[in-house]
C-alpha cells in the first residue's frame, strides 16, 4: 500500500493520502475532489484520441488508457486519478460479447434469460482483464505518491442488469422478472459476478490502486425489499473481500436515497451521493458511520461561476469539515460541459474548504 494509515500527519499531506485519509473518516486539511467520468467527451483531449481509437481500444491499450487518465487528472488537478476503463469490460472474459453502438450506449448481442444461460458463463478467465491492471501500474508510476489511483468495477446488480436487459433499460422488467421468477438462476449470477469481480479487483489493487469504487449505478430502481432479497448479500460478500485487499471501498449508485441505510449495511467505506439527496441530512441521518462522496448536480458545471461557488460552499458547509467527505459530482461530467467550470470546482473546493470549520 501506498498510503498506509498511521503515515503522516494532518499538515504534511500529498493529495494522494489527504484522498485516502478522506476515505478512512481521518482528520485533514481541506477536502479532496475529483470527478465522476473525468475523462470522458466533454474534455478536447479525450476527443482527439478518440477521434483515432474506439472506447474498446483505448480500454484495452494500457498506454491509451494511461494517457487519457493522467491528462484529464493533470488538467484538472484533481486529488485522484480513476482509471480509464469501462464496467462492461468484465463480460467478455465470462463470455458474453457486447460493442459500444454510437449513441445508444452499450448493446449485448445474446442478453442472459435462462439458468442454463448463467451456467455457461465462465469465471475463470478474470486474468484476460490484466490489461487495466497494467494500465493502473503505468498511472502509479507517473503520478508516484502525488495522487490517489482509484481502480473500479461494476456492482453485481448494475451488471446483471446490462447483462439481462442486453443494454440500457428504462424499466428492467427482464432483470427484475429474472429476480422474481428464477431466483436459482438469479442468484448464481450474482455468484458468478461476485468471483469475476474480485479477481478482477484483486489484480488493480496489486497493481497500487489505492482505493476502489463499486459502481452500482442503476440499483435506484429497486425497493428497499427487493435491495434486501436480492442484492445487498452479493454487494456485502464483494465489498468485504475488496476491503480484505487492503483499501477502502466506496459504493455508488444513483437515485438511491431511500436504500442508503441498507447500502451502509454492506459495510463500505464511503458511499456516493446524487445530487437528490441533501448532503447534510443525508450523513446525519446515516449516524455518520461511513465516508461520503458528492454530491453536486452535473450540470451546475453549466451555470455562471457565481452560482457555482454558490453550491459548493453549500455542500461543504453541510459537510461542515466533519472527517469523511470526498467532493464529487453526483454523477458523471456530461458531454458539453466547459472544462474551466470543473477547473473552477476545484478551486473553490481548495479555497472553501480550509475555510468552512473543520472538524
Ligand atoms: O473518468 C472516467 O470516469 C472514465 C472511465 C469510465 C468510463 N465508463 C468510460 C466511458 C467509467 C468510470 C465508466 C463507468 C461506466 N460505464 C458506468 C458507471 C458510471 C455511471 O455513470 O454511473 C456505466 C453505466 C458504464 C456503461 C457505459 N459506458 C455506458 C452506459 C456508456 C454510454 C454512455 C453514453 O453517454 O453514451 C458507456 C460509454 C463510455 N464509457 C464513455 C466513456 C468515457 C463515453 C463514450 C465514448 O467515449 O464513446
Amino acid at each position: 500500500q501506498r498510503f498506509p494509515n498511521t503515515q503522516t500527519e494532518p499538515d504534511n499531506l500529498t493529495s494522494g493520502s489527504r484522498f485516502v485519509r478522506a476515505c478512512q473518516r481521518k482528520p485533514i486539511d481541506r477536502t479532496p475532489v475529483w470527478f465522476l467520468r473525468q475523462a470522458g467527451r466533454y474534455m478536447p483531449e479525450y476527443q482527439a484520441v478518440r477521434k483515432h481509437h474506439s472506447l474498446l481500444e483505448i480500454c484495452k491499450k494500457p498506454e491509451l488508457a494511461a494517457e487519457v487518465t493522467i491528462t484529464a487528472a493533470e488538467r484538472l488537478d484533481v486529488d485522484a486519478a480513476i482509471i480509464f476503463a469501462d464496467l462492461l469490460l468484465p463480460f467478455e472474459p465470462m463470455g458474453l460479447d457486447f460493442e459500444f453502438q454510437a449513441g445508444e450506449g452499450p448493446v449485448v448481442h445474446k442478453p442472459i434469460r435462462t439458468y442454463e444461460d448463467v451456467t455457461r458463463l465462465r469465471v475463470d478467465k478474470a486474468s484476460e482483464l490484466g490489461y487495466v491492471a497494467e494500465a493502473i501500474q503505468r498511472v502509479v508510476a507517473h503520478f508516484k505518491e502525488r495522487i490517489g489511483v482509484i481502480g473500479f468495477c461494476g456492482a453485481p446488480f448494475t451488471l446483471a442488469s446490462y447483462m439481462i436487459e442486453g443494454g440500457s433499460s428504462r424499466n428492467y422488467i427482464a432483470a427484475k422478472t429474472m429476480m422474481y421468477r428464477q431466483p436459482d438462476a438469479w442468484r448464481l449470477l450474482m455468484e458468478k459476478l461476485v468471483t469475476v469481480l474480485s479477481a478482477y479487483v484483486r489484480q488493480q489493487v496489486d497493481a497500487g490502486a489505492d482505493v476502489i469504487q463499486i459502481f452500482d449505478s442503476w440499483v435506484g430502481v429497486l425497493s428497499v425489499e427487493d435491495y434486501r432479497d436480492f442484492v445487498l448479500p452479493a454487494a456485502k460478500i464483494l465489498i468485504r473481500e475488496v476491503q480484505s485487499f487492503g483499501v477502502p471501498v466506496i459504493y455508488f449508485g444513483v437515485e438511491t436515497a431511500s436504500l442508503l441505510p441498507a447500502m451502509r449495511e454492506t459495510g463500505a467505506d464511503v458511499l456516493g451521493l446524487d445530487w437528490r439527496t441533501p448532503l447534510g441530512e443525508t450523513w446525519k441521518s446515516l449516524d455518520y458511520a461511513c465516508a461520503v462522496q458528492g454530491n453536486l448536480d452535473p450540470i451546475t458545471l453549466f451555470a455562471e461561476p457565481g452560482l457555482i461557488r454558490e453550491r459548493v460552499k453549500s455542500i461543504l458547509t453541510q459537510a461542515g469539515g466533519r472527517p469523511g467527505h470526498i467532493f464529487n459530482l453526483g454523477h458523471g461530467i456530461v458531454p458539453g460541459t466547459p472544462v474551466e467550470n470543473v477547473q473552477h470546482v476545484v478551486r473553490f473546493v481548495r479555497e472553501l474548504s480550509a475555510e468552512v470549520g473543520r472538524g
